[in-house]
């Protein structure tokens, strides 16, 4: 799969967008208007996932993937949206989406994602927003081939518990996200890989890489 990274919780996974927080990220060098897809998925509503999303969603006919109530204010706004919950599976283009837990505040509920690419019959992990949860587990039973884990700290899991996290998912590679966009989430991903028993991939801002 093409995976091109943005910096912070931003990804471009083939035709799938996630938490696309272009404009005002420090790290993206590419505008909003340039960016194509089909189908954008939100891990909730801070500005910092839902960033560009509706923009975005606008300039490409895409779908916004989202919890119900912020479905509703893509619907509202224009937007084509599918609603979900925790717990749920979609089907969308190529993708199968699970929308799962997160331990994590915003103005609804946050989630994260299990993206499942059915063309290559991968399923990646974006975890969102999110503290250590043992139900980590049962995420994990899904056969996680790729877990992208905040590692930042302050606003979510730091390197200690997003150790544990790789314990509990039993991925067979990680991306580590959501750290050093702004000083106050400073984390070395080296210190994460140096302690992580499976493949860590490092993503450099506006990197893409074929995993
Ligand atoms: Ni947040
Ligand atoms: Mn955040």
């Amino acid at each position: 799969m093409r995976i091109k990274y943005f910096g912070h919780s931003a990804f471009l996974i083939e035709d799938l967008l996630i938490d696309p927080f272009i404009e005002h990220n420090p790290h993206c060098k590419i505008k909003a208007k340039d960016i194509k897809c089909n189908i954008i998925c939100i891990t909730h509503d801070h500005g910092d996932h839902l960033g560009d999303g509706f923009e975005i969603a606008k300039n490409n006919n895409a779908v916004i993937v989202a919890i119900y109530e912020l479905s509703q204010l893509a619907q509202k706004n224009g937007l084509k949206s599918e609603g979900m919950n925790i717990g749920g599976w979609i089907t969308a283009g190529d993708w199968r989406i699970k929308m799962t837990e997160a331990l994590h505040s915003s103005q609804g509920h946050s989630a994260g994602f299990i993206l499942h690419n059915t063309k290559v019959n991968k399923k990646i992990y974006h975890a969102g927003d999110t503290g250590l949860f043992g139900d980590m587990k049962l995420i994990g039973n899904e056969g996680i081939d790729i877990a992208m884990l905040p590692i930042g700290d302050r606003y979510t899991m730091g390197i200690a518990d997003a150790l544990k996290a790789v314990e509990f998912i039993r991925p067979k590679m990680v991306i580590p996200i959501h750290y050093n966009t702004f000083p106050i989430i400073t984390a070395d991903p080296e210190d994460f890989r140096k302690n992580c028993p499976v493949n860590t991939v490092i993503f450099q801002a506006n990197e893409e890489k074929d995993l």
